[in-house]
């Protein structure tokens, strides 16, 4: 029973150290979960909140989801279309060229309409998984070029010489083996195509070119993008781009990743879309060379001399109308191209 006085003194201290608490009353704990699920839902709310999709008898200047949709239908009613499939060389192309004819035959008197096949081969390195040379042949793809009928031919303006400067907006139709690709990248096309009718409808001339790059070759491993940078005449003029891009199935439109130089680019975006919705998460990863997969992002950047921005766009699963997530990647392009 005879403690050492000084282990008692050293208990007391202990003791009178701890400082006394009440219980926290339970209305305070009440009012505390209704504030943050109030805050969650709100955030919630606001995070779903899109623009509305335009139906098919929208204004012809206008993106409509539901005219981007039927070409997402049509794409993916062919099926899996993997690169050098009879689905993805002759039925995929046969049908983006019906497509591109359609945008051409909606063009205003304002602007011209010309569409490219091509088909090329060619070899790169890619600095991915530890490293290949990524050799093709005959990739192909559909690449629509639209430009003001007034434009003057010769240097773009600014300093550098060479074609008028052209924005490039860039998706990829082929497929994975198991899938028919509607969100990667059928979703992208859609936007694309549906872009290309309403800048080439618009009532005034377009200051600068766009290119719209219907790629034939992205899975296996970004080889149509690279036909595209280094072979074709028109990509000469190509100054910045948006990749149109899936990431994952579903959900809003978001921009994935932007750069490597030219910081106007995420400053027009947050300045002018009405819903701007970015993440920095996913470039941080890509340079860290954690994640083994890349886009045609690189292939821009690398070999293109391009600055430009990765967006997602996919639909989203029943019972929501898939259009209504198209609807603002579609309105961005096109309000993001009114600026550049
Ligand atoms: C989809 O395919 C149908 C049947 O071939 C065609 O009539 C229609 O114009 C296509 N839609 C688009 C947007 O190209
Ligand atoms: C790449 O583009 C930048 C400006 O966007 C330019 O200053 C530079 O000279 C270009 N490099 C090559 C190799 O074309």
């Amino acid at each position: 029973m005879n403690k050492d006085p000084e282990r008692r003194e050293e208990e007391l201290l202990l003791k009178e150290n701890v400082v006394e608490r009440g219980v926290v009353p339970v209305w305070v704990v009440c009012v505390c979960a209704c504030l943050t699920a109030g805050t969650l839902l709100a955030a919630g709310a606001v995070d779903r909140r899109l623009p509305e999709p335009l139906p098919t008898d929208a204004p012809a200047q206008l993106f409509s989801a539901e005219r981007a949709y039927e070409h997402l239908i049509n794409l993916t009613s062919i099926g899996p279309r993997v690169a050098g499939s009879y689905e993805n060389e002759v039925l995929a192309v046969r049908q983006l060229v019906s497509a591109a004819r359609s945008v051409a035959a909606a063009a205003s008197q304002h602007n011209l309409v010309d569409y490219d096949v091509f088909t090329a081969s060619g070899a790169f390195s890619l600095t991915f998984l530890d490293g290949m040379t990524n050799i093709y042949r005959d990739v192909q793809s559909v690449v629509i070029r639209i430009r003001g009928a007034g434009e003057a031919s010769g240097p773009g303006r600014g300093t550098r010489p060479g074609p008028p400067a052209a924005l490039l907006i860039n998706c990829h139709f082929d497929t994975v083996p198991d899938s028919p690709g509607a969100s990667d990248d059928g979703a992208g096309c859609a936007v694309a195509l549906e872009t290309a009718r309403a800048l080439a409808a618009s009532r005034r001339p377009l200051r600068h070119r766009v290119l719209v790059l219907l790629n034939g070759a992205e899975e296996n491993i970004l080889q149509a993008s690279h036909a595209f940078v280094s072979g074709h005449a028109w990509a000469r003029g190509a100054r910045a781009f948006i990749n149109i891009e899936a990431c994952g199935a579903g959900g809003r439109e978001v921009l994935f990743q932007a750069g490597p130089h030219d910081p106007w680019i995420v400053e027009v975006y947050a300045g002018a879309v009405p819903h701007p919705f970015a993440s920095s998460l996913a470039q941080e990863l890509f340079e860290s060379g954690l994640i083994p997969a890349d886009t045609d992002f690189r292939i821009f950047r690398d070999y293109g001399n391009m600055s430009g921005e990765r967006r997602h766009a996919s639909p989203l699963p029943a019972p929501r109308s898939p259009s209504v997530d198209i609807q603002p990647n579609g309105h961005y392009s096109i309000i993001i191209y009114s600026l550049v």
